[in-house]
């Protein structure tokens, strides 16, 4: 989704665009399809097109801007094409107000129409577009640039972060947010807001994070914080421990490679959680239910959590997409325990869902983002220890996920031998990466594929659903997870002469069962890629392609390591596609939109 920033420096002689190019390019991660930049040394120079960030750059010279304050946005498009009209920032009638916008305005519409009556004219198709115009109403009317953009909020319905600079009061930036992600930097040189962390990190480590409705005035003498009813309020200030360094690409040819060869790491990190998981553990008292909400690759970790917790603990559990919340949710309790699963702490629909469950239960959230709205928001928190995670395509915060929950869940079960065996993850993690070159070569024998299945029982079905997903956001290609189980009940149609079926096959209780699957697609033309344990020589001999995983890793433990082969494999064959894995077309990081 759109990331926007804000910078204002100290220092009178030093231009603030190089600042805002780079802190900008850093939210690159985000999806974007446009780009532009804002600043203040007279009059408001914007430079903005659609396009790659180095192809707009090529053609605009963008750190090449006067002025010592200003604002940036990359944009992901919702109302209007990607177009130079279209991208932000978004100015007003006369160029004296310039505003950068993450989110939607529900109600633009109506306010367009209202605000064309009194005679503006408007160029853009945006949402956007009314904030400025609206803003220059209210100055117009005598507010200054802080109260005006109070009255605009006033109006606006949906979900926003917005900084806005105007020429006739320079000297300050003001920003404020809904339902949408905002942070606040407080550094050596100046003041930074961001959608992001990563895009100030190198720039300011003690970080406000502002709630809905305050108004943030950034100047060159420091952040002054209103509240919703125009009371200035002390906030908090926090340290990132995060550091430049972790969101850089350090020698790899891309952040998903990068960051599936942290894995070890994220989980080692994540394992030093234990004792906060358990004081929360003893805080919850009485959880006769628990119900899991998440979307995406956060999802298929919650699914894990019900086969452990109930399988390990008996606690009934459900899994939710947060989508699907506010129609499917309608019997929670008080001692009901709704867990939040994001790697990034802000998707809208989780957010919307956990505002409904804290109204009735007790609420947790298993968080990546330190400072991030669910973490904000959620009665109890646990923070994976991932560390920065770039390319769109989850892979060590799902691990690292699937590292809390098996902590919570051994904790919640008094399951001392899954807590030793977890801290074994770690290099059953690292002998997988070691052995690169098998997932290579086997991703160069499937290029031509247009569709995958996977398939697997248990434990790992949910392994199987997240290798699909992998495969298809990424390179494009067509990937089905089913339960094993499942495929002769209607999808067996598909398979047909050649087709690749990725069998998880870990040993363990549903292995014989997953055989019995294996043979049914074999015998129907199916191509096998078999993940499965090295001792396997039955696999061995029934599959055309087996990546062989060291036999000691048990199948309660298996979807925390089989799942890296998969990820490889996704990376490998996209690469071979020739397409970029960080960035795949319209997706975007972190989705704050319904
Ligand atoms: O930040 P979250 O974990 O809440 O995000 C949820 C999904 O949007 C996310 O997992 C998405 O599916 C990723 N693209 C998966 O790689």
């Amino acid at each position: 989704m759109c990331g926007i920033v804000g910078c204002i420096l100290k220092d009178n002689d030093e231009d603030v665009a190089p600042i805002l190019f780079d802190c900008i390019s850093k939210l690159e991660y985000r999806g974007y399809d446009s780009i532009g930049l804002a600043t203040y040394d007279g009059n408001i120079h914007v430079k903005k097109d659609k396009g790659k960030i180095d192809e707009v750059n090529q053609k605009l010279d963008l750190p090449n801007m006067p002025g010592d304050f200003g604002i940036a946005h990359v944009r992901w498009a919702t109302h209007g094409d990607p177009s130079k009209l279209n991208s932000h920032p978004q100015l007003d009638e006369e160029n004296t107000i310039a505003v950068v916008h993450n989110g939607i305005i529900e109600n633009n519409t109506k306010i367009k129409a209202d605000l064309i009556a009194e005679g503006h004219t408007f160029k853009s198709d945006t949402d956007t577009e009314v904030i400025p115009h609206l803003i220059q109403k209210f100055m117009d009317e005598g507010f200054d640039l802080e109260h005006a953009v109070r009255k605009t909020i006033e109006i606006l319905e949906g979900a926003y972060a917005i900084a806005a600079i105007s020429s006739r009061e320079p000297d300050k930036i003001v920003a404020t947010r809904k339902d949408s992600p905002l942070i606040i930097g407080l550094g050596e040189d100046g003041y930074y807001l961001a959608s992001d962390s990563p895009a100030i990190l190198k720039y300011a480590k003690d970080i406000i994070y502002p709630e809905k409705g305050e108004i943030i005035i950034l100047d060159k003498s420091g952040v002054v914080v209103h509240d919703e009813f125009d009371n200035p309020i002390n906030k908090e200030v926090d340290t990132i421990n995060w550091t430049p360094e972790m969101a850089e690409k350090e020698g790899y040819d891309h952040f998903m490679i990068k960051e599936i060869n942290e894995q070890a790491t994220a989980v080692r990190n994540t394992l030093t959680q234990r004792d906060n998981i358990q004081k929360i553990i003893d805080d919850l008292d009485d959880v006769s239910r628990v119900c899991f909400v998440a979307c995406g690759t956060s999802y298929h970790a919650s699914l894990t959590g019900k086969y452990l917790l109930e399988s390990l603990a008996g606690i009934p559990t459900d899994v939710i997409l947060a989508s699907e919340f506010k129609y499917s949710a309608k019997t929670l309790k008080e001692d009901t325990l709704v867990i939040f699963i994001s790697q990034s702490g802000e998707t809208a629909d989780s957010l919307k869902a956990l505002d409904v469950a804290n109204q009735t239960s007790k609420t947790l959230g298993i968080v990546n983002v330190a400072g991030s709205s669910i973490t904000r928001r959620a009665q109890y928190v646990i923070q994976t220890q991932a560390g920065p995670e770039i390319g769109v395509a989850a892979t060590k915060t799902y691990v690292s996920q699937l590292t809390a929950i098996y902590m919570f869940s051994a904790l919640m079960a008094e399951n001392e031998e899954l807590l030793d065996e977890l801290d074994k993850v770690p290099d059953f993690i690292d002998e997988v990466l070691m052995d690169v070159e098998s997932i290579k070569s086997m991703s160069k024998r499937y290029n031509y594929a247009k569709d995958f299945f996977y398939l697997g029982r248990g434990y790992v079905y949910p392994t199987a659903l997240e290798g699909a997903l992998k495969l298809k956001e990424i390179s494009y290609i067509h990937g089905e997870g089913y339960a094993a189980g499942e495929l002769k009940h209607g999808p067996l149609a598909l398979i047909d002469e050649g087709i690749p079926v990725v069998i998880v096959i870990p040993p363990g209780e549903s292995h014989k069962k997953t055989m019995s699957n294996l043979e049914e697609v074999k015998s129907r033309g199916a191509h096998i890629l078999a993940f499965g344990a090295d001792n396997d020589y039955e696999l061995k001999n029934k599959s055309e392609d087996v990546f062989c995983i060291n036999s000691e890793v048990s199948e309660i433990i298996s979807p925390l390591v089989y799942i890296v082969p998969l990820q490889l494999l996704s990376y490998y064959v996209t690469i071979g596609k020739g397409f970029d894995p960080d960035k795949p077309r319209n997706l975007a990081k972190c989705v704050t939109v319904e």
